[in-house]
């Protein structure tokens, strides 16, 4: 189709009355928004000749899979996108330097138990290799951060997390815990070794990925939110570098410098892993983004 049509004066009305455009009130930004998404959707549907079946089988396809959102939104790589843009963000304000951000995915869990010392994450029994993990958190000068709260979640070695396990068999917390650490922003845990895992079997997200001939897995990895007075919130996940899909996460969260390769002895997978900190430039950089999240 002419792509004229998109310019043409009923269209370009439409939007405009479409997005609250020339009326009383309404919000600007929210208006213009609306106005380019609804623009950008228009042109897709015009050059791709699409029916109203398949306008229709799209809408449903997000109706019946809305469930699976959470996984939908990294598995297009918007997820991932926010962290570049953050990252872009920061570099035109001539901030660099720290740990690198990385997706949080759709499956942390508020009110984790808060513990102090060598901690152990997992309480369920998991016939699996031990993980040890430990390092320290520093700030931009090195300096060892104060009254870190380092979050920690993993999967089991089946690839599933506590409080959405579909076998039901895991315990409230399972492989989550909040370390309170001490002044030398020192940490160490230990754990079963995660497994990566798949998208759901038949659901929403597997189809997609299928249509678009990818593959719907991920690495095994493990998540952290890092917290501190002063501090700029750190959303991470470091991926072990010797899994076979390190390098080809569909979710995006693998980044270069968050894929220690672990020390595999027997039946020990050790990583050493240091997190550095930028300061908080705002109060706001050190809450926590407005995300819907799970809590018990
Ligand atoms: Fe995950």
């Amino acid at each position: 189709m002419d792509q004229k049509f998109i310019s043409s004066e009923a269209i370009q009305n439409l939007l405009d009355r479409a997005s609250g455009m020339g009326g009383v009130g309404g919000d600007d930004r929210l208006q213009g928004i609306t106005r380019e998404l609804l623009e950008a959707l228009f042109r897709v549907l015009a050059k791709y000749e699409v029916t109203d079946s398949e306008l229709w089988d799209a809408i449903k396809y997000f109706q019946e899979g809305i469930g699976e959102i959470g996984l939908i939104v990294p598995g297009i790589g918007l997820e991932h996108y926010m962290d570049l843009l953050n990252d872009e963000r920061d570099r035109l304000a001539g901030r660099d330097g720290g740990t690198p951000r990385t997706i949080e995915g759709p499956l942390y869990v508020a009110g984790a138990p808060l513990v102090e010392g060598d901690v152990n994450l997992t309480s369920d029994p998991d016939d699996t290799e031990n993980f040890y993990m430990s390092g320290q958190v520093t700030g931009p000068d090195g300096e060892p951060v104060k009254d870190v709260i380092l979050h920690v979640w993993h999967a089991n070695s089946k690839g599933f997390y506590s409080h959405f396990d579909p076998t039901g068999e895991q315990t409230e917390f399972n492989n989550r815990r909040r370390i309170k650490l001490g002044d030398d922003g020192r940490y160490s845990f230990h754990s079963k070794m995660p497994s990566g895992y798949s998208v759901p079997p038949q659901g929403a997200t597997e189809k997609l990925m299928n249509a678009l001939g990818r593959h719907g897995n991920r690495p095994a990895h493990v998540h952290f939110f890092i917290e501190a007075p002063g501090y700029r919130t750190l959303t991470t996940q470091i991926n072990f570098g010797d899994d076979p899909f390190a390098h080809d996460d569909f979710a995006f969260g693998t980044r270069e410098g968050l894929l220690p390769v672990p020390n595999r002895q027997g039946n020990s997978v050790t990583v050493g892993f240091d997190f550095e900190l930028q300061r908080a430039t705002a109060e706001s950089e050190e809450e926590f983004s407005s995300r819907t999240r799970a809590s018990v």
